[in-house]
């Protein structure tokens, strides 16, 4: 969600203490956040969590004294691109419902020009209630979104509905509502993680890859309306919820695998780290260790981007090369002996690379430089690189064709 503008409302509930995590995976989803809070909200947690979590000051006072021209929740409504209230008290659905606007948080709500979203979170009762169900049905009436809350036990002490869905499920709806659509009809063909060469039965050639990047690239196309294909090798990880997942062990099998998905694909992006060697011999048995010195001759892997036809030009072809130097003669060759449409160079150091959360990428494109980050979550990578292919012409093309 890299520079998307949500505001969060945290109002007055006991959850009001998982919304410092929400704030948390939102600014690292890539988002910038301002925070409201009403009143009672200030009394389960202070402004200065959200003040430090989100970077900017909490907004509460609808007649705070302003220096600017603007008046705040005027302001705050035109800023906003989504504004996520969690958690929802019951009361402030039913404010919301009618209209009420007697505090900044709720007048934001009735001003507001942006999709709103409700994350309640109350005692099972209250959540049952007729007037709260009928407020929720007004809500969903006037066009605002309601995120359920899930079931069990509740800090009240009781158990079942009631309970604010877990941030990383707000944080997941927030950012497929940006993204909707974008890659409709759109066959991604992803491929992450490592392989394994193998020496002999019990032992391998390998490299750190955790696939974490294919995975979060995977997760974000297919939040962008994408059908999403995953090919990948070994990892740490479990792999996302894509339409089609599959695990290889050695290049070549990869290569295969690759080969045979590749004529179905719009997009392919190859960040698996393919093993550039492989054991000239595999032994039958377990070698042992003796007095000698043993060598094992390696020989080079088929090169999987070079090895496709690529003769079909509608596709688009991504790369991935890892170096210890950034070079953009060094990128731009490489792209043009890969026939890739778009490289992902990224450069080996202690935050950026293999098994780290975190990366540092620049992008390059048939004539240079496209985009480039800074070190942020592989989360926030996989969105520049989508940025990067939904405003490809083909891809556009062909999603508005399929629409
Ligand atoms: C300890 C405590 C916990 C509360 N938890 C909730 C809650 O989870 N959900 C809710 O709707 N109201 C809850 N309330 C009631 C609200 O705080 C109260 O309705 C308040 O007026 C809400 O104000 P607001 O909607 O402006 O934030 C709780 C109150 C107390 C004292």
């Amino acid at each position: 969600m890299f520079g998307k503008r949500v505001l969060l409302i945290v109002t007055g509930g006991i959850a009001a203490y998982k919304s410092a995590l929400l704030t948390r995976l939102l600014v690292r989803s890539g988002a910038e956040v301002r925070v409201v809070m009403t009143e009672a909200a200030k009394r389960f947690v202070t402004p200065l969590t959200f003040e430090v979590l989100s970077g900017n000051p909490v907004a509460d006072d609808l007649f705070a004294p302003h220096t600017e021209p603007e008046i705040e929740h005027i302001e705050l409504s035109v800023w906003a691109e989504r504004i996520v209230v969690a958690p929802a008290t019951a009361d402030f659905i039913a404010k919301s419902a009618l209209g009420i606007a007697d505090d900044l948080a709720s007048t934001t709500i009735v001003s507001s020009r942006c999709p709103v979203y409700f994350a309640p979170a109350m005692n099972q009762a209250m959540w049952r209630s007729p007037t709260t169900k009928r407020n929720i049905e007004t809500l969903k009436r006037d066009g605002r979104f309601v995120i359920e809350p899930g079931s069990g036990d509740l800090a009240c002490g009781e158990e079942g509905p009631g309970r604010m869905a877990e941030p990383g499920e707000i944080v997941d709806v927030i950012e497929s509502s940006f993204g909707r659509g974008e890659l409709q009809g759109i066959r991604v063909l992803v491929t992450g993680g490592r392989t394994e060469e193998e020496i002999d039965p019990v032992r391998y050639i390998s490299n750190r890859s955790s696939g974490k990047t294919a995975f979060a690239i995977a997760a974000e196309a297919k939040r962008r309306g994408a059908v999403v294909e995953l090919i990948h090798g070994p990892v740490d990880v479990p792999p996302p919820d894509v339409d089609a997942a599959r695990e290889v062990r050695s290049a070549a099998q990869m290569a295969r695998a690759v080969k045979r998905a590749f004529p179905k694909a719009d997009i392919l992006i190859m960040a698996a780290a393919v093993a550039d060697f492989t054991p000239e011999r595999k032994s039958r048995g377990k070698m042992k260790r003796g007095e000698e010195v043993v060598s094992i001759r390696l020989k080079p892997t088929t090169d999987i981007l070079a090895s496709l036809n690529k003769s079909d030009k509608t596709k688009v072809v991504v790369g991935f090369a890892l170096e210890d130097e950034e070079s953009d003669r060094k990128a731009m060759e490489k792209l043009k002996t890969k026939g890739c449409d778009y490289l992902v160079f990224n450069r080996i150091g202690p935050d950026t690379g293999f098994s780290t959360d975190t990366n540092s990428v620049v992008i390059y494109g048939r004539r240079g430089r496209i985009a480039s980050t800074p070190i942020v979550s592989k989360r926030e990578i996989a969105s520049v690189i989508l940025d990067v292919l939904v405003k490809d012409k083909r891809i556009r093309q062909k999603s508005n064709e399929r629409k």
